[in-house]
């Protein structure tokens, strides 16, 4: 007779609470990618740090492997447990610990939601400038783990630029503090950085001290139709040199098709191949006269064929939920997704360059373009056609994300640009980073996780 693992963690931890429920098991077991079936051997819901820590040490000896779980949004299965491993949540542990005015930071703990740090810091006059649509759901320690970006990153940077320390439990089950919210701390090499973006392979996040910044100015939103690809990023400089941007994003006809299907209303009465929406500082009157010459002056261009500018917060929601609405109403396909990026200047040669191997390659399949064009991100997701098998499916999109990998090293792209390498890219590792890179990154792992107890399987 076998003794399952989970009796020696329930000696260990006997206040812990620990599920085995088949409906936990599916709810924890997965991310918001659909490809894998959850089969994780249970899953623990520690209260505290010391809880994290004797899982780890727990699983060190037993040899169980560890799934980090935050919100599970994750589009690249970084949170899927599909081989018998405990899944960690650190759902319980979602409190605000601390503001502190002098330095304008606050502590959290991994579990709070994205949209809960924003509200703690606008309580206090300030804001966590970080933000995606997925702000209800995801946590905070999942947005470290996989340095989130999302739709303000051209102007306030990613994840990263935002965690002043962070307390870690590395897959040694030792406890770290990083950096102690230091701005300027020169000894050595930063090891905060190591974990963010590490995607749950080298420990987990266990408590962050998070950077906050001063609102700005009330804003606006501008939404263009765009005639054609080539204009999105004329229209991008125009904004750019002209207006205080914190947003801009653009989408296809085919993701408005998508959104309408969902609910949202057509913002034009003509249907446009491309739109862009865009969000800029909007103080005074001065500033919302810029933005209309700015439309005026792209409209003489040619560069957009129609334009909305919001007048209420409750339009600029409306607008935004054009753009923001579009992978909930593509999720029910179970798109195979892309997530790639090139340098601001490459953008309108790769543009031209996917469209031709997209349009070459995909003929019978529904390709649906979005993302964070200002700052090289592009999300490109393929929509199974009805009468063609999920498999077969999955099959022909790997074909073709390695055509595309061979156009993204040739312009120096990213296969991954925000939501991670988990186990959708993994086989595409080698397309971004050296031979030498991956074998650093083996050997870190190595250092901090010597018994491959966390996330096994996941990035490499
Ligand atoms: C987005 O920008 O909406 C997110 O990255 C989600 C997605 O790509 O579906
Ligand atoms: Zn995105």
């Amino acid at each position: 007779m076998t003794i399952s693992p989970l009796v020696s963690l329930r000696e260990r931890l006997p206040q812990l609470k620990l599920t085995t429920d088949a409906t936990d098991l599916e709810h924890y077991g997965r991310d918001w990618t659909r490809r894998w079936t959850p089969a994780p051997l249970a899953i623990a819901l520690p209260a505290d740090i010391a809880e994290v820590q004797t899982i780890v040490r727990w699983a060190n000896e037993t040899g169980v492997a560890i799934v980090p779980s935050g919100g599970r949004t994750g589009l690249s299965g970084g949170a899927v447990a599909a081989n018998g491993e405990l899944v960690v949540s650190l759902e319980r542990m979602n409190r605000v610990l601390g503001f502190d005015a002098a330095d304008r930071t606050l502590t959290v703990q991994p579990g709070i939601a994205l949209e809960a740090v924003h509200n703690a810091a606008r309580e206090h006059g300030l804001i966590y400038p970080v933000d995606f649509g997925a702000r209800g759901s995801c946590q905070i320690g999942g947005n470290i783990a996989t340095n989130a970006g999302g739709i303000r990153v051209i102007r306030y940077g990613n994840t990263r630029n935002w965690i002043a320390s962070l307390k870690v439990v590395t897959g040694a089950g030792e406890l770290l503090e990083l950096n102690r919210s230091l701005v300027k701390n020169a000894t050595g090499y930063d090891l905060r950085h190591l974990f963010i973006g590490s995607e749950g392979t080298l420990g987990l996040v266990v408590e962050a001290t998070l950077a906050l910044t001063e609102a700005p100015p009330a804003s606006q939103v501008l939404l263009f139709a765009v005639p054609h690809m080539q204009a999105l990023m004329q229209v991008f400089g125009a904004c750019r040199s002209r207006l205080q941007l914190s947003a801009f994003e653009f989408f296809t006809d085919r993701a408005l098709h998508h959104v309408r299907a969902h609910g949202a209303q057509a913002p034009f009465e003509q249907v446009s191949p491309y739109y862009v929406v865009t969000e800029f500082d909007a103080a005074d009157e001065a500033a919302q006269a810029e933005a209309l010459a700015v439309f005026e002056h792209c409209l003489e261009q040619g560069w957009v064929s129609d334009g909305v500018l919001s007048q209420s917060e409750a339009q600029a929601r409306s607008l935004w939920r054009l753009r923001e609405g579009i992978t909930e109403s593509l999720a029910p396909h179970k798109p195979y997704k892309n997530d790639i990026s090139v340098r601001i200047g490459v953008v309108p040669a790769f543009l031209q360059e996917m469209q031709e191997l997209l349009t070459r390659e995909y003929p019978q399949f529904d390709v649906v373009w979005f993302g964070h064009i200002g700052d090289g991100n592009l999300h490109i997701n393929i929509v199974k056609p009805a009468e063609i098998d999920y498999a077969a499916f999955i099959a022909e999109c790997e074909r073709v994300t390695e055509l595309m990998c061979e156009v993204l090293r040739r312009h120096g792209g990213s296969i991954s640009a925000e939501h991670g390498i988990g186990l959708v890219k993994k086989a595409y590792l080698a397309s971004a980073r050296s031979v030498e890179e991956i074998a650093l990154m083996r050997g870190i792992r190595a250092v901090l996780d010597p018994r491959g107890v966390m996330n096994p399987g996941k990035l490499f």
